[in-house]
């Protein structure tokens, strides 16, 4: 049984900001601290908590297939697991969010007997629910990353807000991305999403503020022009739902719920907020 441990920690998305009291306490009391940031500000900040702390980023090598990367710093995750007691690894965001890595070394630490757990962080979708004002609670969500999206059809349902991540990066496993592979891959996502919803449908292509003190890109776009659309290593695009879910009244029969109630209170609601916050609660005023 190994004697080594490992906390997997995130530190947000915005810069310095959205770290938890636990991830930086974590980092704080490691004796080994391995990160991934590109952001100046967290490299300083993690550095400054615990001076051991090394960056991972040498291993991103231009041209090399992103798995292969994550591989191999989950391996090196697990041998610093193996020489060190306490270890930390830190990633940008929530760091079992489209982290491959982070979840691979937990894995190979734990299969040799070592303590592995995972703190959770702040993600995109946290702050996009924020800046949109998106409530996946009752609206519902349904989250892929975008290539997955393509390669592994689902059906998917355009009453429910549609979530795909890693838009800047369609069917590209290479770092840098090649502008004419970005195009390429954007084509391909604005065919199946027209097909869905039509191409006059319009979603956000949304990039979180990394500082605090900078606002998000909350950029509007027709699904048909997506193809030319500006987009980054960091851009999520939301797709509103195109109508409005369905009730069932059988349903709401059996569940004992007196629609005419329901609707007498929601309506007693939106006169209290002033006429039009409720309706506006859900997206296009879908409901
Ligand atoms: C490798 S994933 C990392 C996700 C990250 N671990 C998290 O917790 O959100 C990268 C993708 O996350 C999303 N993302 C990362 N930073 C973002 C930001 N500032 N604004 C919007 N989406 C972001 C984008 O979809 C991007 O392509």
């Amino acid at each position: 049984v190994g004697h080594g441990s490992l906390l997997v920690v995130g530190t947000g998305i915005a810069a310095v900001g959205q770290i938890t009291l636990e991830a930086r306490r974590a980092i704080e009391g490691s004796d080994s601290v391995l990160y991934l940031s590109t952001d100046p500000l967290t490299r300083e900040f993690i550095e400054d908590l615990n001076p051991v702390a090394v960056s991972l980023d040498g291993f991103y090598e231009a041209g090399r297939d992103r798995a292969l990367t994550y591989a191999a710093i989950a391996q090196e995750i697990a041998r610093e697991v193996r020489r060190a007691t306490r270890v930390c690894a830190v990633f940008e965001g929530h760091p079992g969010v489209f982290v491959e890595a982070s979840h691979a070394a937990i894995e190979l630490v734990r299969a040799e007997g070592h303590r592995a757990r995972m703190l959770p962080g702040v993600c995109a979708l946290d702050c996009l629910a924020a800046d949109l004002g998106f409530d996946p609670g009752p609206w519902g969500c349904q989250s892929y990353e975008a290539t997955d999206f393509l390669l592994y059809p689902r059906p998917f349902d355009d009453t429910t807000p549609l979530v795909l991540w890693q838009i800047g990066s369609v069917g590209v496993f290479d770092v840098p991305a090649r502008p004419d592979h970005v195009r390429r891959g954007l084509g391909a996502l604005s065919d199946v999403l027209a097909r869905g919803y039509g191409p006059e449908h319009r979603a956000t292509i949304y990039e979180a503020a990394l500082l605090g003190i900078c606002t998000p890109r909350l950029e509007g776009v027709r699904l048909g022009d997506l193809p030319a659309a500006a987009v980054s290593s960091v851009s999520t695009l939301f797709v509103p739902p195109a109508r409005a879910p369905e009730l069932s009244r059988d349903m709401a029969h059996r569940l004992g719920i007196d629609l005419s109630e329901a609707a007498r209170v929601e309506e007693e609601a939106m006169h209290l907020l002033g006429g039009e916050v409720i309706r506006g609660q859900t997206p296009a005023g879908a409901r």
